[in-house]
């Protein structure tokens, strides 16, 4: 493979959903690209389909939704429509994702021990040679794995429930776990949002430790600039399942272009202007059942016009920053 091949390249991806009141497109044409040792941020508001895009890639959609088009892969190997035990070999080992939620994802009826131990018996063929299916080198395995992630006492540890972890305990937890076999990718979906911001720290810094020792790239699912800011390299704006802004972090927070980056800017507070009112955006994301033609987000948007309503595809500000809003083209606002 070369070196600049992105490791996960997203092209035109569609996940739809049929729901009681009809089919919902959750994921509406998503491309994005994962460079080698890269970390991607995803942010954008409830709903806008950050989760349903990457549990596409992980070959995690099933019914009542399904995958309808465009293509995922992974170091050039396709992963759209491959089969679950293709799947079942690929997951964990060469892509992990921590989910959403830490408490219900972990099986509290399992230790933690053991659902690190799984995720390493299940890919046995890492093991070191002559170890293979060894439970007592899984055991081994999985508390190094959970020194890495900073468990104190890891050895007794690996024998507790995850009720009896702290918030911050179990994040770190659901870490260990996608990192059991080193994963060459790794997913983190929101892995600090019910976080106090000392532990939200202390998980972010550990996976940029991690990313760095084991040379993994990382797509950080937030809902927070600031964790953009610091320790993504690129940024992709979602909203209502389409990417409507991408490109380096310092281009995108620097000269946002899309009226909604300019809004989830301006919502949040800076510490060097604290007398500056915030200015949260006003109105709701569309319905997705129930989306406008043209451009998504023309209902909350200060600078929309009749002409908004026409479909909105992706225009190039500079080189690798891209935008979809007409405005674009007569110079945005700003
Ligand atoms: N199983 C499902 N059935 C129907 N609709 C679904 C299903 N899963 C997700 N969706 C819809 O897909 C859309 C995108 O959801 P997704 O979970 O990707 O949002 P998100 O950007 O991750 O939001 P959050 O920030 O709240 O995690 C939502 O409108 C959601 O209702
Ligand atoms: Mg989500």
């Amino acid at each position: 493979m070369d070196n600049t091949q992105p490791i996960l390249e997203i092209r035109d991806l569609i996940t739809r959903f049929a729901t009681r009141y009809g089919i919902v497109t959750a994921v509406d044409g998503v491309s994005l690209s994962l460079g080698k040792g890269e970390c991607l941020g995803v942010v954008g508001e409830s709903g806008s389909g950050k989760s349903v895009t990457f549990a596409s890639v992980m070959g995690l959609i099933h019914q009542p939704g399904w995958i309808d088009g465009g293509s995922v892969k992974f170091s050039g190997r396709e992963l759209v429509g491959l089969d679950r035990r293709a799947y079942r070999s690929l997951r964990g080992k060469d892509i992990a994702m921590t989910m959403q939620d830490a408490l219900t994802a972990l099986n509290p009826a399992l230790t933690v021990g053991a659902q690190i131990m799984e995720v390493i018996l299940a890919h046995g063929e890492d093991l070191p040679a002559g170890a293979k299916h060894s439970r007592g080198a899984a055991r081994e395995q999985a508390i190094e794995i959970m020194r890495l992630v900073g468990i104190p006492s890891a050895e007794t540890r690996l024998d507790e429930y995850p009720h009896q972890f702290s918030g911050g305990m179990r994040q770190r937890m659901m870490i260990a776990i996608a990192l059991a076999c080193r994963p060459k990718v790794l997913i983190a979906d929101e892995p600090t949002t019910a976080l106090d911001v000392t532990i939200q720290a202390q998980v972010l810094e550990l996976i940029a430790d991690i990313r760095g020792e084991l040379g993994m790239s990382v797509v950080l699912i937030t809902h927070d600039l600031g964790v953009v800011a610091e320790y993504c390299d690129r940024v992709a704006v979602m909203y209502a399942g389409q990417v409507v802004e991408s490109g380096p972090t310092s281009e995108v927070i620097g000269n946002p272009s899309h009226p909604y980056t300019q809004g989830l800017l301006n919502s949040i507070p800076k510490l060097s202007h604290l007398d500056e009112r915030i200015c949260p955006i006003d109105g709701q994301v569309p319905e997705l059942i129930d989306l406008p033609t043209g451009c998504r987000f023309q209902s909350r948007c200060t600078f929309a016009d009749g002409d908004c309503d026409s479909a909105q595809s992706m225009r190039t500000k500079i080189a690798g920053h891209d935008v979809r809003c007409r405005l674009l083209d007569a110079e945005a606002p700003s």
